[in-house]
């Protein structure tokens, strides 16, 4: 049995990619800050719901020990929960800038070091996968945050492939472009942040978060066994366009 944790499992594309995990056949973990909407996911794949905020070390800790409490280990772990500023007005606030690397780097780095750490225990190596952005590479306007974030969550999964790969951990950086999710319904919704965020897309069109959990699921596999430290863009495209 394969036993993998998604955070950020309550929407979008960790609830894609939990919905694909367990139609693998894996036991899933479900976590995410909002409790009904990790219920409901974790109800509609029969996997195991977790409560909790990615930037606090203890409820981060918790989720990893409810997961080896109810399933005994953990193989892979996909670090989905992630926030993007939607308001203009909040972009250049100190306190949102923190917020969003709170989030989206140390948010990743903690639900990676305690996996990891069981995984260590376990002996028999793992994989991890955290989710960037093709803003991980480019910054479009106004997303000094999310851009700078989704930058260290890139280096994050190289400094931590190398680190980890004594152990046998794999740790990859998928890098969707936009993808069509609670997240980008505001920015999709208006025509000219559409038009932005759209032109320069080959593919013409946002992502389904299924077609991103694909590619989670991929390198949340043993299929992926040799591939770590890898940066992925499923993007449509937009960086091969540049
Ligand atoms: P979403 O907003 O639909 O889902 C994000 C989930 O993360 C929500 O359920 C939310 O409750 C949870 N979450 C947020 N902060 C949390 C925290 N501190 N602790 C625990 N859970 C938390 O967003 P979406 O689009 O599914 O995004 C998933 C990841 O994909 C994010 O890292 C995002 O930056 C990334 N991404 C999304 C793109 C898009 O166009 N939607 C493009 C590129 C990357």
């Amino acid at each position: 049995d394969v036993i993998s944790v998604v955070t950020g499992a309550g929407s979008g594309i960790g609830a894609a990619t939990a919905r694909l995990l367990a139609a693998r056949g894996d036991h899933v973990v479900c976590v995410d800050r909002d409790e009904a909407a990790t219920r409901d996911t974790a109800t509609d794949v029969g996997g195991l719901p977790v409560t909790a905020d990615v930037t606090d070390p203890a409820a981060v800790e918790a989720a990893v020990e409810a997961t080896v409490r109810a399933f005994g280990r953990v193989d892979a772990v996909a670090c989905c929960a992630g926030v993007e500023v939607n308001e203009a007005a909040q972009r250049l606030d100190p306190r949102v800038f923190d917020r969003v690397l709170a989030v989206n780097v140390t948010g990743s780095f903690l639900v990676a070091a305690a996996a990891a750490r069981r995984m260590i225990a376990q002996g028999d190596g793992g994989r991890v996968v955290l989710v960037g952005s093709a803003n991980s590479v480019v910054a479009l306007p106004g997303q000094a945050a999310y851009a700078v974030s989704k930058g260290g969550v890139l280096m994050l999964g190289r400094a931590l492939a190398v680190d980890w790969a004594p152990h046998g951990i794999t740790v990859n950086v998928v890098g969707p472009g936009v993808t069509d999710t609670p997240m980008s319904a505001g920015s999709l919704g208006d025509p000219e942040r559409r038009a932005l965020l759209l032109d320069g897309v080959p593919l013409g069109r946002p992502a389904r978060p299924a077609e991103i959990a694909e590619v989670i699921a991929f390198l949340a596999s043993p299929a992926a066994s040799y591939v770590t430290g890898a940066f992925l863009p499923v993007d449509g495209g937009w960086l091969a366009r540049g």
